[in-house]
Order: structure tokens, then C-alpha cells, then sequence
């Protein structure tokens, strides 16, 4: 159990005003923000973080959609983070995700899906420290 996880409000629920509402039901479940900016990725720096889905078929859009428009990326904190934030978020396809959910609340589909949450512990740190220094976190 860690007790960190990573999360980017996406680009088309930052482009919708999701933001402060996405916030708010991440506090509300006892998220404490640890570090957090508003930024944009270069396609060449979401090509980097996403990597990992290189020989994927949507690996293309992907890179385009994320590097679209402004995101929030942010480290929060919580007893059980990882697993608990992926529940919080729901699916990563809206359709499958379960009411309530940040994604059924606000994704579009399973590319523009609102919101990221890292998938295991060793990925929540690679991931925090692509957008953050130590310095950064509070
Ligand atoms: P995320 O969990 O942030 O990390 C990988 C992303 O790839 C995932 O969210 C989706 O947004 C995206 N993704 C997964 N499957 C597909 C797909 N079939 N088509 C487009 N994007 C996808």
C-alpha cells in the first residue's frame, strides 16, 4: 500500500470547466493535494509519458489529444492512494464506468476521458516526478 498517487485533469475537461468541480470531488473524497500546477504538454513530452503505449493503434491520438490544450497534474495523498483514486475515477471507458465517477461524470469517450490516475505504485512515482521536483511538493 503507498500512500501517493498522480493524477492530469485532462485537456477536454479543462477546456469544459470541469476543473474546480474535478477538485472538489478529489478533496471530498480525502485526496490532500501534495503538489500541483496547470501546465501543457509539448507532443514531444506527452509522446515521453506515455511510452509506455507506443505500439498501441491510439498511441498517435493520444499524443495529439494530450498535448491539445492545458492540463492539471497533480500528486495527491490518501491512505491506499492508488487504488483508491482508480475507483474514484471510474473506468477508463465512460460507458463502463460506474455512476458517480469522475469519468461517468464527465469524460467523453474512452480517449478524451477526463481524468488520469496512475495504475500501481511504481508508476504513481515515475509519474510525479515527470512534472514535479522535490522542491515543487508540499
Ligand atoms: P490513461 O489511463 O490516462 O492512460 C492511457 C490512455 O490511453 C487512457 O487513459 C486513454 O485515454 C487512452 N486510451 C486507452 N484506450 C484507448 C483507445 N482505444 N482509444 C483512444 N485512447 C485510448
Amino acid at each position: 500500500m503507498s500512500n501517493r498517487t498522480f493524477t492530469m485533469i485532462k485537456p477536454d475537461a479543462f477546456a469544459s470547466g470541469y476543473t474546480g468541480a474535478i477538485l472538489k470531488q478529489i478533496e471530498g473524497a480525502g485526496f490532500r493535494i501534495v503538489a500541483m500546477k496547470l501546465t501543457r504538454l509539448s507532443a514531444e513530452k506527452a509522446g515521453e509519458f506515455y511510452a509506455v503505449h507506443a505500439e498501441r493503434p491510439f498511441y498517435g491520438e493520444l499524443v495529439d489529444f494530450m498535448s491539445s490544450g492545458p492540463i492539471v497534474a497533480a500528486i495527491l495523498e490518501k491512505d491506499n492512494a492508488v487504488e483508491d483514486f482508480r475507483k474514484l475515477i471510474g473506468a477508463t471507458n465512460p460507458a463502463n464506468a460506474e455512476e458517480g465517477t469522475i469519468r461517468k461524470l464527465y469524460a467523453k469517450s474512452v480517449g478524451e476521458n477526463a481524468v488520469h490516475g496512475s495504475d500501481s505504485n511504481e508508476n504513481a512515482a515515475i509519474e510525479g516526478n515527470f512534472f514535479f521536483s522535490a522542491f515543487e511538493r508540499i
